[in-house]
C-alpha cells in the first residue's frame, strides 16, 4: 500500500514507521519540500520511504494520514490540495487542542463539533476515519501492556474506509472499536484530554484505553 503522511512530528514519524514495518511505501508530507524532520526520518527509513510537500504526499498516498498541529490542519489541508484526497481514506489523529489556559489543554471544539467532522468538511470527497488520537504516539504501533493490547476506537461514516483503517489498526496490534459516523468524533476527541490528565497527574505516559465487554 502506498501511504501519504501529512505531518512530520512525533505521530506522523512514529506512524511512518509502522507502515514501512508492515511493507507499505509511505510518502511524508511537510510545508517545505526540504522540511528536515522528514528528510531525516525517510534517510533514516529505508527505500520505501519519501518525502516532499504536503501535496506530493496527498498524491502519492492511497491511504493519507492526517498528522497536523490543529491550528495549522486547514491550511495543511488547503496546501495538499482537497482534490488529491477525493475519494481517499484520510485518517485523522488530530485532537483540538487549546493550550492558551496552560496544562491540561482544553479541546476548542466540541459538543455539537469536532476536529473530525471539520476535517470531513474540508475534505468533502475523502472518506475520513477519526483514528489514532487517543494514545501517545510511542504506543500507537504494536502496544506493548502487561494486560493485553488496549482498543483503537475509529469513528467515519464509510464503512469500506472503516474496513481499510481497521486492518491496518490490526497490523499495528490493535483490536478496534467502530463507535459510528464521524460526529463520533465528538466524544473520541475528549479522550485525548482524559489520557493527558492521567498522565499529568501520575507523571507517565504508558497508559492506554480498553473497553472490556462480555
Ligand atoms: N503527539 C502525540 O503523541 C499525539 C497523540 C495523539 C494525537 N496527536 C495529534 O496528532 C497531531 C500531530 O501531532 P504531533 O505531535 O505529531 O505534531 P504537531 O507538532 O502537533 O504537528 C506537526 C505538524 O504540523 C504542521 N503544521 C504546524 N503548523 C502548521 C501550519 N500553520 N500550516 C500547516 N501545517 C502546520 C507541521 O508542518 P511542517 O512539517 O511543515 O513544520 C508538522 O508537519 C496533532 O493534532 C496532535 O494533537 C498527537
Amino acid at each position: 500500500m502506498k501511504v501519504g503522511i501529512l505531518g512530520t512530528g512525533d505521530v506522523g514519524r512514529a506512524l511512518g514507521n509502522g507502515f514501512i514495518g508492515v511493507g507499505d511505501s509511505v510518502c511524508m508530507g511537510a510545508r517545505d519540500a526540504n522540511n528536515e524532520k522528514a528528510a531525516a526520518w525517510a534517510a533514516a527509513a529505508g527505500s520505501r520511504a519519501s518525502h516532499g510537500t504536503f501535496a506530493d504526499a496527498a498524491r502519492f498516498g492511497d491511504v493519507i494520514v492526517l498528522a497536523t498541529l490543529w491550528t495549522g490542519t486547514e491550511n495543511a489541508v488547503k496546501l495538499a490540495g482537497p482534490d488529491t484526497m477525493r475519494g481517499k481514506v484520510v485518517i485523522d489523529t488530530t485532537n483540538p487542542l487549546d493550550f492558551s489556559h496552560g496544562m491540561p489543554p482544553r479541546l476548542s471544539i466540541g459538543h455539537t463539533d469536532s476536529a473530525g467532522e471539520q476535517v470531513q468538511r474540508w475534505l468533502p470527497g475523502a472518506k475520513v476515519v477519526k483514528c489514532f488520537n487517543i494514545v501517545g504516539n510511542a504506543h500507537m504501533v504494536q502496544p506493548s501492556f502487561p494486560g493485553g493490547p488496549p482498543d483503537m476506537f475509529i469513528c467515519g461514516n464509510d464503512d469500506e474506509a472503516k474496513r481499510v483503517v481497521t486492518t491496518i489498526c490490526q497490523s499495528f496490534g490493535w483490536p478496534v472499536v467502530d463507535i459510528g459516523g464521524i460526529e463520533g468524533s465528538r466524544d473520541l476527541e475528549p479522550l485525548c484530554i482524559l489520557w493527558v490528565k492521567y498522565g499529568l497527574k501520575t507523571g507517565g505516559w504508558n497508559h492506554a484505553v480498553r473497553m472490556l465487554k462480555k
